[in-house]
Order: C-alpha cells, then structure tokens, then sequence
C-alpha cells in the first residue's frame, strides 16, 4: 500500500518505518524540517532500539521516504495516518491543534480517495469530528473514510511491540477500510480487534488508566508495606502469578510518568466529566501517582535529616529505561526540588542527558559514566531502572560513594545484596 504519516515522533517514526519494512510504500512527513533532515541522512532523531539499522535498510530499499512537503505525500498515498502528538490541554483535556491542523493541511490537497487512519491518542468522538472538519471543508464524504488504530507501543521496545503486538485494534463504520487497515496488520498478527470508531478510541484511553492503575494500587501497597514491614516485591510477585491480575506493571516505585499515561489519565477523566460523569478511581489514581514522588522526597529526607549543602548522586533522568524521553519523568520533580532546598545534584543516565539539560535547571551536574557521579556525593539516588544500573558494581558504589547509602525510586536491588556490601539501603515498600 501506498501510506504517508504526518508526524514522524515516537510513534509516527516507528509505524512509518516498520510499515515500510512490511513492504508498503511509505512517505514520513513532518513540520520540523530539522528532524526531516536528518531521517533523510538516516539519522534518527530519537533514541529507540533496532531502529536506526531498519531506518537505513528501508530508506536503501526505497521503501521509506522522509518530507516536509503534506502535498507530496497525500498526493502519493492511499492511506493518510495521522500520528501527531496530542498533549494535555489547560484542563488536562487532550490539545487537538496539531491534529486539527494535519486536518486542515490533507484537506487542501486531497484529490482522490483516501483512508485517513488515526494513530494518535484521541478523546472518544474525535473520528467523527475528523468527519466533521472535512465536510465543512466542502470535500465530498465519498474521497474519504476516518479509521481508528490506536497506538500501543512502549518506547524502549518500541518496534517490537509494533511487529509483535499483543493484538491490533481499528474502528470505522466503514467496512472496506477498515478491512484494508487490518489488511495492513495480517502480516505480523492475527489478534485484530475490528470495531466501531468510538470504541476504539475509548480501547486505547481505557488501557492506559488500566494501566496506570495497576501502577498506583501497588505504590499505595507498598506504602503499607513500608509501615507494616512487608515487602511490596514479595507481594506483587505472590500477586502477579495469579493469571487474573498478572505481574506486569506491579512494580512499585516512584510513580509513573512519560508521554502517555500522564496525559492519557486527566484525558480520560475530562471525557468522563464531558459525558456527566465521576470518574473517581482514575481521579485518585493520578493523586496516588502525584503522592509517590513526595514519598521517595521523604525518604531522602528522612535519611539526611536536611537537604541543604548535601551533595546527591542521580542515576537515571528518562521517564523509563532504554528512552531519551524526559516528558513527565520523575527527575524532572525530584531534581528541582532537591535544588530548590539547597542541595547539590550531580546526575548520569545512558541516553537522555541532551534531552534533560533542556528541562532541568542549569546548576545540574553531569557525569560522564555511573561512577564517576558517586565521588563525594552523600547519597546516590535511583530515579531509572536501565540495566546498567541494575548490573552495577557494588563494590566500586560502597568504594567512590561517601554516604553509604542508596535510595531506590524503582526497586532495582536486593536490599540483603546491597547491605551485604556496608551500603544502607531504602527502596519503595522493602
Ligand atoms: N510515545 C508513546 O509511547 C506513545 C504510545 C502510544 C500512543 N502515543 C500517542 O501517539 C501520538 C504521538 O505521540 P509521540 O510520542 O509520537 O509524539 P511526538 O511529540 O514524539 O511526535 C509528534 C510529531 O508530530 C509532528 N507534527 C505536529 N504537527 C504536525 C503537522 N501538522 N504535520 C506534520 N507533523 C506534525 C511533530 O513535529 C512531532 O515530530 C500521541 O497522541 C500520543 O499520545 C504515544
């Protein structure tokens, strides 16, 4: 098929070029011609896994082509995915402007029918408004068809994810695209979810407050177990080998953050407030989750007694391992903050360290490995879990690190092995 994708982030980049590598012919196209530029050289703009080697294959192949020119590409293609962001209004509703705006821009040029599909994350009734704006644009409903395929990958795996997923979802209440959309997916999985628009729509919003839910019920649990001496990762796995609750995402640590589930959650939220509805658990789900990052602050606290003049070691500043993301990340509270009171923060993290400068204050230091932040500091704290942190040498941390102690956000070690080595250690519910 003949597909372009308007926005090549995390999302459109990884769809465009594992469609292209599925044999599709693909147009990425963006407004940010600094990006554009460089998927042309084959240099990817974000940090994702595989996907700089499958960008250069494609683009070799001439499967996969990158433009800031929307006439080109909906002039050439068939198929119209939209995967701009959607991020989170004034009132936590999600912000359309860049999709009303990719709207707008296929409206002008579409001269022959297409199937406009929806990747990003959109309030349930978006596909119809879509419908709406074209038709008030005088185009004739019969040049185009609006399909939902919600997007569920996670970055760090994202192309994984995309090539194995758990199951493909798409909504249209026309038939033959929605065929021809799942006709794209028949390659890779056999799990495609066909349904109407707003359903579909209301599958991805409804996964990820799931999601996020699951998160702040085990952080409240571990924040029992701090009090009545449990251990919150015996207990998550005693939970989580119960087919019906399952073990992933019942790690508790220092709350969730990244691109989605913040957003997603006061999203959904303002749907149900839009609809005349209470949504009281999810309410209380983004407060739990807002909660967390003061627990691991009081932690800290509580060990040090007063932040001024102490010196922290930070490793880890992207949202999760195995991104570069910063958006919604944990260091981007526990920093500032730690700052704020006058502590010093000397920070090292594998990948995100470019994107962290942009938002952290400038008096940040950085190093450049794992141990080399540890000299002098009083405390190291762990705000990611990347392997290189969970794989690191106790021997070098109890050797460079002055205050022997480590203050875990995710729960990386085993407080008896890190004790084992003369370092105190505090986790999340341990
Ligand atoms: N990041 C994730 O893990 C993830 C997972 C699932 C779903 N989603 C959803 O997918 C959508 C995209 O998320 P993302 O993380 O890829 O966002 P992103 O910010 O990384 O990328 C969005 C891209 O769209 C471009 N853009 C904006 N307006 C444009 C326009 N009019 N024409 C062309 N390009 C335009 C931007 O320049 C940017 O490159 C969001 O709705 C998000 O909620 C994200």
């Amino acid at each position: 098929m003949k597909i372009s994708v308007i926005g090549t982030g995390y999302v459109g980049l990884v769809t465009a070029t594992c469609f292209a590598d599925l044999g599709n012919s693909v147009i990425g196209v963006d407004i940010d011609d600094k990006k554009i530029n460089k998927l042309k050289n084959g240099v990817s703009p974000i940090y994702e896994q595989g996907l700089t080697e499958l960008l250069a294959k494609n683009l070799r192949d001439g499967n996969l082509e990158f433009t800031t020119d929307i006439k080109y590409a909906v002039e050439n293609s068939n198929i119209v995915y939209i995967a701009v962001g959607t991020p989170q209004g004034e009132t936590g509703e999600a912000d359309l402007s860049y999709l009303e705006a990719a709207i707008a821009d296929i409206s002008k040029y579409l001269d022959h029918e297409v199937i406009i599909v929806n990747k990003s994350t959109v309030p349930v009734g978006t596909g119809n408004y879509v419908k709406k704006i074209l038709v008030e644009k005088s185009i004739d409903p019969k040049m185009f068809s609006v399909v939902s395929n919600p997007e569920f990958l996670k970055e760090g795996s994202a192309i994984n994810d995309f090539m194995y997923p758990d199951r493909v979802v798409v909504g249209s209440d026309k038939k033959e695209a929605l065929e021809i959309i799942a006709d794209l997916y028949r390659p890779i999985t056999t799990n495609i979810i066909k349904t109407d628009i707003l359903s579909a729509e209301m599958i991805k919003y409804a996964s990820n407050a799931f999601l996020a839910t699951k998160i702040s019920f085990i952080n409240e649990i571990s924040n029992i177990c701090d009090r009545v001496g449990a251990n919150v990762k015996e207990v998550a796995k005693g939970m989580g080998l119960d087919k019906r609750i399952g073990s992933k995402f019942l790690n508790a640590g220092i709350g969730y953050g990244g691109s989605c589930f913040p957003k997603d959650t006061l999203a959904l939220i303002d749907i149900a407030k839009k609809a005349g509805y209470d949504f009281q658990i999810l309410n209380k789900v983004v407060e739990v989750n807002k909660k967390q990052r003061n627990i691991f602050l009081e932690k800290v606290i509580g060990h040090c007694k007063t932040l001024e003049g102490k010196k922290f070691a930070v490793w880890g500043l992207a949202f999760k391992d195995n991104t570069d993301d910063m958006r919604e990340s944990p260091s981007l509270d526990v920093i500032p903050y730690l700052l704020s009171k006058g502590a010093e923060v000397i920070a090292y993290d594998p990948i995100a360290v470019d994107n962290a400068k942009k938002l952290l204050p400038s008096n940040v230091k950085y190093g450049s490995n794992r141990y080399d932040v540890l000299n002098n500091c009083d405390a190291l704290l762990i705000l990611t879990d990347w392997k290189e942190f969970i794989e690191a040498d106790f021997n070098v941390i109890g050797k460079e690190l002055k205050g022997k102690v480590i203050i875990d956000g995710r729960n990386i070690y085993s407080k008896e092995k890190v004790e084992g080595f003369g370092i105190k250690y505090i986790g999340m519910g341990i």
